[in-house]
C-alpha cells in the first residue's frame, strides 16, 4: 500500500515520501480502517521539522493523526467495527496518511450517512478537540463570552460554531482580513486581526473591562500571556494548542504572577479518549472514552439540527500532503484541508 512516511527532519516536501510499505494487521482492540480521506493537522507540520515531542516516533515512521475510512479487518475484542464507516485516530496518533491506517477502538467512532468522507474527516478533531476545549473542560455556559484564538483554522473554525451553539458571545482572532470575514460569518461577534492590532485592547472595549470567561488558547507563546489580561474574574484560559511554535510548550516561561492577580483559571486540554484506569499518576489523564462517545453524540446532534458544520476548506489528492503541509505552515489554509484518497489503489 502507499503511506507518507517521514524519512528525514526537514520541511514536509522534503521530509516525506511516498512510498510503498506493507499492509499493517490490527492487533487487540485494534482496527484497520481502508482509508478514504484524511485531515491536514497543524502537528504534522511539526512531526516533519521532528520538533513535536507528543508525537515523536524513531524514523521512517508514517505521518497522520485523522481518518475516515471503512473498518475491513479486526483484532480481538474489537470484532464490533467491522464493515462499519468510521473517523479514527491512528494508533500513537500516525499511520494515517497510508491507504490502511490501524486505530486504537478508544478512539475510533462512527461517521454517519449524513457526513460523507471529507465531511467527516474535517468534523473529527475540531469538533471532539474544541468540545473537549470548551464545554468539557471550560465550562462555557450561555450568556458567558468566549475568546478564541486562530478562530479560521481547523480547530478554532469548530471552536467559533461549538461556543455559538452553546449561547455564548463570541471573540474570535485571526491573521487576515480574510480569515475574519470568515470568523464573523462562521457567528464571531466580534473578529480582530492579532497580527496588526492589540487584541487585549480590543477585548477589553468589547467586554467594557470584564474579560472573557473562557479562552480557546490555538497558538500559545506570548499569545498566552496577552490572554492572561484579557480574562473576566473566575475565568477558564484553556491551553489547546501551540501553533504560534511548539517549542513553548516546553519552555519554563509563565510567570506565576499574572495568574495569581488575574483570579483566573489556568487549564491544559488534551483530546485523547481512553481507560483512565490504564494509566495511574503518571501525569497523563486521558478523557475517559464513555465521555468521547456522549461528545460525539452530542456533536452529531448539534449537527443533524443544523447548529455546526464541518468546514472542508481544501480538498486535495493524497499526493499533495506536503504541499498542503507547506500551505497550513505558511497560514494560507482556513478550515480543514482534506486529502481524497479513493484513487490511491496500489
Ligand atoms: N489539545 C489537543 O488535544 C489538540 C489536538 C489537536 C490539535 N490541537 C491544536 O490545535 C491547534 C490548531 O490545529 P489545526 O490543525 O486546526 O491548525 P490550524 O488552526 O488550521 O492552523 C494553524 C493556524 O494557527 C495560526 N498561527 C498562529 N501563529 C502561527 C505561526 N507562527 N505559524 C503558523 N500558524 C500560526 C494561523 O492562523 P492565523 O493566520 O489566523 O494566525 C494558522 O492558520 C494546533 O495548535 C494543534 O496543536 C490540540
Amino acid at each position: 500500500m502507499k503511506a507518507w512516511r517521514v524519512v528525514r527532519n526537514a520541511r514536509p516536501s522534503e521530509a516525506l515520501e511516498l512510498l510503498e510499505v506493507e499492509r499493517p494487521t490490527p492487533g487487540p482492540g485494534e482496527v484497520r480502517a481502508h482509508v478514504a480521506a484524511t485531515a491536514c493537522n497543524f502537528n504534522e507540520v511539526d512531526g516533519c521539522y521532528g520538533r513535536y515531542k507528543t508525537v515523536d516516533p524513531p524514523l521512517p515512521y508514517t505521518l497522520g493523526m485523522e481518518a475516515v475510512g471503512v473498518v475491513d479487518a479486526v483484532g480481538q475484542d474489537a470484532e464490533a467495527w467491522l464493515g462499519r464507516r468510521v473517523m479514527l485516530t491512528g494508533v500513537g496518533a500516525t499511520g494515517a496518511h497510508a491507504e490502511y491506517v490501524i486505530g486504537g477502538q478508544e478512539m475510533v467512532f462512527d461517521c454517519p450517512d449524513s457526513l460523507d468522507e471529507f465531511e467527516g474527516a474535517a468534523f473529527y478533531f475540531p469538533f471532539h478537540v474544541a468540545y473537549v476545549s470548551l464545554i468539557e473542560r471550560g465550562r462555557l455556559r450561555s450568556g458567558e463570552t468566549a475568546l478564541i484564538h486562530a478562530g479560521a483554522g481547523g480547530v478554532g473554525s469548530a471552536a467559533i460554531q461549538l461556543a455559538k451553539a452553546q449561547g455564548a458571545r463570541v471573540i474570535a482572532t485571526a491573521g487576515s482580513a480574510e480569515k475574519l470575514d470568515f470568523c464573523r460569518k462562521l457567528g464571531a461577534d466580534l473578529a480582530i486581526n492579532y497580527r496588526e492590532d492589540d487584541f487585549t485592547e480590543a477585548v477589553s472595549e468589547a467586554t467594557e473591562g470584564r474579560g472573557v470567561d473562557v479562552a480557546c488558547d490555538l497558538v500559545g507563546g506570548e499569545i498566552t500571556q496577552q490572554t492572561m489580561r484579557c480574562m473576566a474574574y473566575n475565568g477558564r484560559l484553556m491551553m489547546t494548542g501551540f501553533s504560534g511554535g511548539i517549542e513553548a510548550e516546553d519552555v519554563a516561561g509563565l510567570l506565576p504572577r499574572p495568574i495569581i492577580f488575574g483570579n483566573f483559571s489556568l487549564a491544559g486540554v488534551l483530546m485523547t479518549y481512553g481507560d483512565p484506569d490504564r494509566y495511574g499518576l503518571i501525569g497523563i489523564h486521558v478523557v475517559p472514552r464513555e465521555r468521547g462517545e456522549s461528545i460525539h453524540a452530542a456533536l452529531l446532534d448539534l449537527h443533524a439540527r443544523r447548529q455546526i458544520r464541518p468546514i472542508v476548506g481544501r480538498r486535495a489528492s493524497f499526493a499533495d500532503l506536503p504541499q498542503e503541509l507547506e500551505r497550513m505552515e505558511r497560514r494560507e489554509t482556513m478550515g480543514r484541508t482534506i486529502l481524497n484518497w479513493n484513487r490511491a489503489a496500489s
